[in-house]
Order: structure tokens, then C-alpha cells, then sequence
């Protein structure tokens, strides 16, 4: 399910900017209209600043004129840079709440062999209002 996504996601991981801890992460974001967004872990030598590839292909869609509730799906694909992703690689804290305000917990998040809702993913978190 969703390979074409996940093939996306791991494509897009060779254009990963990670010359501090040479890991390099893909994600493929699919919008209900099947416009598919991708993005990649950007980083920086001051270290906070670096931005992780899940919130660099929403942040493409969002200037593109998507907006909270117009997602799918996304596909994360992580590994040491060099090699092939062979386990998940699950999101960091910051993006899945990220994806928890923009995707909602119906999200679908593809995880090497596993598709996850968001909701199982962040349960219980933190929002301003419902
Ligand atoms: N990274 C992501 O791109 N997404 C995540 O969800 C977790 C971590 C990146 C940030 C950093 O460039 C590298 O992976 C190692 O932490």
C-alpha cells in the first residue's frame, strides 16, 4: 500500500543536505486532489536551525495553497546517507505534531512496511482549540 509514495520518499532522501549527522531522510506528502509534495532534511552548521523533511514537504504544500485537512497521506523514509532504508524511521516529536495540526489524526503515515494513523502515532496531544 502506498508504494509509489514510499518510492517517492526514498528518491527524494538523495537530495538530503545532512552533512552533520549523515542521515538522510525523504518524505513524500500526497494530497487528497493527488498532488504529491515532497521534501528532505535540510540542515545547518548552527545546529536548532536544521529542518527535518517532513516539515520541508509541508511547508511546499502549504505555500503552494494547500492547507489543515487537505492530506492523505505521507511517506517517511530515513537511513544512515549511502544506504537503503530497511526499518522505519519514525518521526521526531516536533513533526508529528506538525502533522497531527495540518494531516488531523486520520493521517496515513507510511512507515517502511506499516501504514500508521496519526492518531496512534501522538494521542492525547497538545491543541489550542479542536
Ligand atoms: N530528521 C528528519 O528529517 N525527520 C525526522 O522526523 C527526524 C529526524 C532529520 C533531522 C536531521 O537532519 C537528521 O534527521 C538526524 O536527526
Amino acid at each position: 500500500m502506498y508504494e509509489e509514495l514510499m518510492r517517492k520518499a526514498c528518491e527524494v532522501r538523495a537530495n538530503a543536505y545532512c552533512p552533520y549527522s549523515h542521515f538522510a531522510v525523504g518524505a513524500a506528502l500526497l494530497a487528497k486532489d493527488g498532488t504529491v509534495y515532497t521534501g528532505c532534511n535540510v540542515e545547518n552548521g548552527s545546529y536548532p536551525v536544521g529542518m527535518c523533511a517532513e516539515r520541508v514537504a509541508f511547508g511546499k504544500a502549504i505555500a503552494d495553497g494547500k492547507t489543515r485537512g487537505d492530506f492523505e497521506a505521507i511517506a517517511i523514509a530515513g537511513a544512515p546517507a549511502g544506504e537503503s532504508p530497511d526499518a522505519p524511521c519514525y518521526p521526531c516529536g516536533m513533526c508529528r505534531q506538525v502533522l497531527m495540526e495540518l494531516g488531523g489524526g486520520e493521517l496515513k503515515v507510511v512507515l517502511h512496511d506499516r501504514v500508521y494513523r496519526m492518531n496512534e502515532l501522538l494521542p492525547c496531544c497538545f491543541a489550542l482549540s479542536t
